[in-house]
């Protein structure tokens, strides 16, 4: 078979041990396998590269996308579906693989449903959003930084008596808060799935210290709102949108800190983790996951189990629908929130 592979949205560790891992796979079983460049922006330009053994040597541990990405939503021109198919008829293709989060695999899903096109996806994403799959690849190592973060802010809240506020990624989820947040001890975490309100949040700081400790550690998910906005208070960098709609979230933990610091009078500092969590080598766990996520694809495509996605669920890497992986965000587990929410103060 002549197999394309594609990687859209924000890059995330673990893309390159996804490509590497199709390419050895299909290699091996006698496919040709295609890299389309810069996400679907390549199937609209005809933008890709063959990959050989040779192009994907070395890759595992390596962060960022050998094939580059972008944010490009196909649909948003005239006919884009079509120009799609045609570069994809042009290049002789026989399967594409998708490597994305919510935004890359709902263009999947719809060139699946609209016109059939024999397409897979792979769950990718530092955000943990996608539905269908327990843990998406790249999340682990997001996680793994903030909390080494958060170590070591840890140290300059206590020599400073300050409060440490940390604002992490995740758009409008907040697992990347609660899990780094519980890892790394947080005093308070604040996640879009449960709006907050400012003045509780600085009680329980202020009775934390009155209880005799001389600092705070506050992690912040980009996307957490305060309940005084009736949900609709997102802090963003401005009005400007992508073109899937998304707008550019990022600042809550500057509005933040000016508000503990007034309501407790703890001298507070603000640390914004930004693209950081998105950037250098995969974890362990995430070369792992991004492999079998790869191979998974690969046998789904030669199965012709187009329209599906390779899914974690419990331990097993199974194949869920692309519909049911990007009908609706996955919230964070409030159950395991309430476990964090014990050690609060
Ligand atoms: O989806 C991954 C993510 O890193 C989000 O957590 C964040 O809101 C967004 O991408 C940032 O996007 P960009 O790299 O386009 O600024």
């Amino acid at each position: 078979m002549r197999i394309g592979i594609l990687t859209g949205g924000g890059d995330c560790p673990g893309l390159n041990a996804v490509i590497r891992a199709i390419t050895r796979k299909g290699i091996q079983e006698g496919d040709n396998i295609l890299g389309i460049l810069h996400g679907w922006k390549g199937m609209l330009t005809s933008q890709h590269e063959e990959l050989t053994l040779r192009a994907v040597s070395g890759l595992i541990h390596k962060g960022g996308t050998i094939l580059h990405t972008t944010r490009t939503n196909p649909f948003k021109e005239d006919g884009g579906g079509e120009k799609v198919l045609s570069t994809f008829k042009r290049l002789s293709l026989d399967a594409l693989i998708a490597i994305g989060g919510e935004d890359t695999l709902g263009v999947a899903n719809r060139l699946y449903t609209e016109f059939g096109f024999p397409v897979v996806g792979v769950p990718k994403t530092i955000d943990n959003d996608l539905s269908g799959t327990d843990f998406t690849f790249g999340f682990d190592t997001a996680v793994t930084i903030a909390t080494e973060a958060i170590d070591r802010l840890h140290t300059t809240a206590e020599s400073h008596d300050r409060v440490m506020v940390v604002e992490v990624m995740g758009r409008h989820t907040g697992w990347i808060a609660t899990y780094s947040g519980l890892a790394g001890g947080a005093d308070v975490i604040l996640i879009p799935e449960k709006p907050f309100n400012l003045d509780r949040v600085a009680e329980v700081i202020s009775i934390r210290h009155a209880r005799g400790k001389n600092f705070s550690i506050v992690v912040v998910a980009e996307g957490a709102q305060m309940e005084e906005g009736g949900g609709e208070a997102l802090v963003k960098q401005g009005e400007e949108v992508d073109e899937f709609g998304h707008v550019r979230l990022g600042g809550i933990g500057h509005f933040l800190a000016q508000e503990l610091e007034s309501r407790t009078g703890f001298e507070t500092r603000v640390t914004v983790l930004g693209h950081v969590q998105r950037g250098g080598s995969p974890t362990a766990h995430d070369r792992i996951l991004a492999t079998r996520f790869g191979v998974k694809a690969h046998d789904l495509v030669k199965e012709g189990r187009f329209g599906t996605m390779a899914a974690l669920i419990g331990n097993r890497v199974d194949a869920v629908s692309l519909e049911e992986a990007v009908r609706e965000l996955k919230t964070v587990d409030m159950d395991l929130y309430g476990i964090a929410e014990i050690f609060f103060g």
